[in-house]
């Protein structure tokens, strides 16, 4: 099934299965991302995904597996918190970039992509293609979370996002 097919390609499990077990990623499960979805399963969702996208487009697919998995890695209702700091869009992935540095080691690259995933909310440019495919695919996750079978998302999705990650 489709739904769980992330469960079943074994070179993604292998390339995120340490962070799967963390209690820190767990735990994600306990926050509502979108009105149908918990934060794990957006998680998940945005780093398969873009897994099997960079993985078409020739991208470096094991960081974009790893820090999609990573990138919304905060623990507060983004839609009750409020800061004084910055917008939600602004903050959160800088804590996510934070905790994500206390469970596993991160490269430039990985860094860049969960710092720079809310691109078009924000200004800081992605400075790797595999950025800003990232970031596009968590846009789209946000529209069309468990309302649309993967399957047929990916295809639509990676016409979308081929376009404009290979300007
Ligand atoms: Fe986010
Ligand atoms: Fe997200």
């Amino acid at each position: 099934m489709k739904a769980n097919a992330w469960q079943q390609d074994q070179e993604y499990l292998s390339l995120v299965e340490d962070l799967l077990e963390q209690p820190a990623v767990q735990k994600l499960a306990n926050y509502t991302q979108h009105h149908h979805s918990d934060r794990l399963q957006h998680s998940i969702a945005v780093s398969f995904d873009s897994y099997e996208l960079a993985k078409k487009m020739k991208l470096d697919y094991k960081s974009v597996a790893r820090a999609g998995l990573l990138h919304d890695l905060f623990y507060y209702d983004w839609r009750t918190t409020k800061f004084n700091l910055g917008s939600h869009a602004f903050i959160h992935p800088r804590v996510a970039l934070r905790n994500a540095e206390k469970i596993t080691e991160l490269n430039a690259m990985e860094k860049d992509i969960i710092l720079k995933h809310m691109f078009g909310a924000t200004l800081a440019l992605p400075k790797y293609r595999e950025s800003l495919l990232v970031s596009l695919v968590d846009d789209y996750e946000a529209e069309h979370e468990f309302f649309a079978p993967l399957r047929k998302k990916a295809d639509g999705l990676y016409h979308k996002i081929k376009v404009r990650v290979s300007i």
